[in-house]
């Protein structure tokens, strides 16, 4: 692969407008799965959007979870045949499917909109205007009412990374240290990452085009953001840039995503470690334990520092070298301000991006919400991704209230860390300041929050395999996690096999899956059993311990999305091989039909159906679909090593949307 990042991070409703009653109707708890759009509310109307009704099977009690159909959503099956690996360079899907590729790296989508110019010869100034690359976490967010809402929408995006091997004609600008000295070209390195806005429409034909739009918006690594939450305002945040510690510039690796009920868009803030350096000999723990040191990814954005036309230290601040007489006479803090959930509401193109301190700073992937039900908290589900990181959730201290949606839930809550028993049993642990357990090593809560990883090693958090994406199954309320892979664990000094995480050498990966005690998002107790594991189909059933077949071996779990009707969809950022040689792939399965068989279930092997294979050396990331069921948008990363998709011949391979439709019309994999 030609990715220039250390292995261990390499990879790596119903469509009408329903009427809603508040009141749920007896026998059976509803759960609403609410879209609120927060113009609505500030115009103090109904409010909303759009809107799913579950009768919750596994939420209301009403149900043992054996029979998780009864009194639910129609049993569904999945109606295709799971596919063939493959190894070419293209997408494949299964009979009676379409495609169409759009927004590719380099689209325009604002300002001038500049055409994207082959030979990647645009400026930093066009990148800003131009969808960013390593496209990734996503989310769906319709426009209209009734049908118009099937095929109108916001469709928002985070560019994860870059590839340099495909960025520039030539190769970067660097001087004898190896740093880059071009500030165009670090600059278009900054505005390729972050996250696009996108007004999309479907014409009549089902083809869809990028609106000229007012909603159209790039957020990049240099956009301006505020803080809020209990870290907002500390001492950790002080820079030159922001003396009283309120604002930070850019977002970074943004990867996992999330979104609220008042319609607004998550990011989880992944790798930034590979975006800041230090040459501390002895970094304080907000650094060390995060992994900077002197190199990052190589990418050295601090390069052109000091150059004419440098604005406010905007590449010096890429070093956090402490070098003056304190955080307001240098970078040392600007790391301090990466590792979270920025919050972006997409019907507001001049909203500031909100980072969101209460939610923890880490490797974030996804942000995924438990199912949104007025008068319940609602917990967020967030994956830290590296070897022995641990999951987390925030849980608001307010209940969802559908007529005064309020943002700053996401201010006001406990963050939570999860130790995993032996037994399937499970706990969750305040990473609040006021547990003794923290009052030695840590000063406020600012300190707990900038230093969450270290706040969990004191309360004994479980290290996993590398957790990635969640997602909420909408039947059963039960959470799913991928746990990617974990090629050190059992090896000496490493972690060693646990019941969560139970092969060393865990090369291909699990998904794991918890239920919170009496279904209550805020339970400080959960149980937990593993849904499936990853494998090669000839691999020895003591590893292929859910009985893969070639139909179904994959690797490498990573995205993950449970669609409104408790379809489960796996993507995969494989670092292992799998028989057939197969390119990254997204695989389907209902768990809700599986319910009540709650051991290692090798159930999955006739029921994971694979339903796509990308290109060569991408990874499949991000899913949505339209409220109808019948469009689905999911996101190629990277292709790359030899691939030139999409455009073929010796075009540079360029991450893109990929817009799913059934020949017939039908809705997607039923
Ligand atoms: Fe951005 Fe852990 O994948
Ligand atoms: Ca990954
Ligand atoms: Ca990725
Ligand atoms: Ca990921």
């Amino acid at each position: 692969m030609s990715r220039e990042i250390p292995p261990t991070t390499m990879h790596n409703g119903d469509p009408n407008e329903a009427s809603l009653s508040r009141s749920s109707s007896p026998p059976m708890e509803q759960i609403l799965q609410v879209r609120l759009s927060r113009r609505d509310t500030l115009r103090g109307g109904l409010g909303f959007a759009a809107s799913t009704l579950f009768a919750g099977a596994g939420l209301s009690g009403c149900s043992d979870g054996s029979d998780a159909t009864g009194g639910g959503p129609a049993a569904i099956e999945l109606g295709f045949e799971s596919i063939a690996g493959s190894s070419a360079d293209t997408i494949s899907l299964p009979e009676g499917y379409r495609m169409q590729v759009i927004i590719p790296w380099g689209t325009p989508i604002t300002g001038s909109f500049p055409e994207f110019a082959p030979d990647a010869s645009n400026s930093a100034a066009d990148q800003a205007q131009q969808v960013g690359a390593w496209h990734d976490g996503m989310r769906f967010f319709p426009m209209g009412e009734g049908e118009e809402r099937h095929r109108h929408g916001l469709l928002v995006l985070n560019h994860e990374n870059i590839s340099r091997n495909v960025f520039f004609p030539g190769s970067r600008t660097r001087n004898a240290d190896g740093l880059p000295t071009d500030p165009d070209q670090v600059r278009k390195e900054i505005n390729a990452h972050g996250i696009s806005v996108v007004e999309l429409q479907a014409d009549a034909g089902g083809s869809w085009e990028v609106v000229q739009s007012g909603f159209n918006r790039r957020i990049t690594a240099a956009t301006e953001m505020i803080f809020s939450g209990p870290a907002a305002g500390s001492r950790f945040f002080v820079t030159p840039f922001s003396p009283d510690g309120t604002t930070a510039r850019g977002t970074f690796n943004n990867c996992g995503r999330g979104y609220t009920p008042w319609n607004t868009y998550l990011s989880g803030e992944e790798n930034i470690q590979g975006y800041f350096t230090t040459t501390e000999s002895d970094p304080p723990r907000e650094k060390a334990r995060y992994g900077l040191n002197r190199f990052g990814f190589g990418f050295f954005w601090h390069g052109p520092a000091g150059q004419p036309g440098e604005v406010a230290g905007e590449f010096a601040r890429f070093d956090t070298t402490p070098t003056g007489s304190g955080p307001t006479a240098d970078y040392r803090n600007e790391a301090n301000g990466a590792g979270w959930v920025v919050e972006v509401d997409p019907f507001d193109p001049s909203s500031i991006p909100v980072k969101r301190t209460a939610l923890g700073r880490f490797r974030h992937e996804g942000v995924e919400p438990s199912p949104i039900q007025p008068g319940r908290q609602i917990a967020f589900y967030m994956g830290d991704d590296a070897q022995g990181e641990y999951f987390y959730k925030f849980v608001t201290a307010a209940s969802w209230d559908p007529d005064n949606a309020d943002p700053d839930m996401l201010d006001n809550g406990t963050l939570y860390v999860a130790l995993f028993n032996a037994d399937g049993s499970g706990e969750w642990r305040a990473l609040d300041i006021v547990n003794p357990a923290l009052q030695a090593d840590f000063a406020d809560q600012a300190d707990v929050l900038v230093n969450t990883r270290s706040a969990a090693d004191a309360l004994g958090a479980t290290p996993m395999d590398r957790p990635e994406w969640a997602a909420v199954d909408p039947v059963s309320g039960e959470v799913y996690l991928t746990l990617t892979n974990n090629t050190n664990r059992g090896r000496p000094g490493e972690e060693q096999p646990d019941a969560a995480n139970p092969r060393a050498d865990n090369t291909h990966g699990h998904i794991i899956r918890l239920r919170e005690d009496s279904d209550d998002p805020a339970a400080e107790r959960f149980t937990w059993d593993i849904f499936v594991f990853g494998s090669n189909a000839s691999a020895d059933p003591a590893f292929n311990r859910s009985g893969l077949t070639l139909d179904n071996e994959f690797g490498g779990p990573d995205g993950l999305w449970f669609d409104p009707r408790g379809i489960l969809w796996i993507q995969t950022d494989n670092g292992a091989p799998l028989d057939s040689q197969s390119n990254d792939q997204m695989l389907a399965v209902i768990p809700a039909r599986l319910a009540g068989e709650r051991t290692v279930n090798p159930a999955t092997q006739a029921s994971l159906k694979r339903f796509l294979v990308g290109p060569l050396n991408c990874e499949i990331a991000g899913a949505d679909m339209t409220p109808d069921y019948r469009t689905l948008f999911i996101n190629i990363q990277h292709p790359g090593g030899g691939s030139s998709w999409p455009d073929g011949g010796d075009a540079r391979p360029r991450s893109a949307t990929v817009v799913i439709s059934r020949i017939d019309g039908g809705e997607i994999a039923l």
